[in-house]
């Protein structure tokens, strides 16, 4: 994620703090849903900056990836936002998308791992 976070065209913090390696399962699907919401940020939103920021919570962890742009994002407009609730959805994992007009826009997701943390 520090790299693909690195290579962005819109500057990226990354604050990722785990007590260790996720299953590999959600780690492949924290990782898609990194890169289709940077993608997202650099297509769309117009923003200056962006972020990403990860957690172990209770029975799992939180991602949160934001950006400081124009807001508005439909995951009813394309198919990357459905794709990632699809995803998700394999490991009981869920999105939840705020994006008012006029940003920010904020994604966090919330993945199942009951022995991780
Ligand atoms: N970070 C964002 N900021 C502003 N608008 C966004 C953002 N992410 C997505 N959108 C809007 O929501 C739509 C749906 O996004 P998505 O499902 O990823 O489809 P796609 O990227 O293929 O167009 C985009 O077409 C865009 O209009
Ligand atoms: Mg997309």
């Amino acid at each position: 994620m520090r790299d693909v976070a690195g290579r962005s065209a819109v500057p990226v913090d990354v604050d990722i703090d785990l007590p260790g390696r996720p299953p590999a399962q959600v780690e492949a699907a924290a990782y898609f849903v990194v890169c289709e919401a940077l993608a997202n940020v650099v297509r769309h939103s117009g923003a200056g900056r962006a972020a990403v920021h990860g957690r172990a919570v209770p029975g799992g962890l939180v991602l949160e990836i934001r950006d400081d742009g124009a807001g508005g994002a439909d995951p009813a407009a394309g198919t990357g936002l459905l794709g990632i609730t699809d995803r998700l959805a394999v490991i009981d994992g869920t999105l939840s998308l705020r994006s008012p007009a006029g940003g920010p826009t904020v994604l966090r997701v919330e993945i199942p791992c009951p022995h991780f943390a």
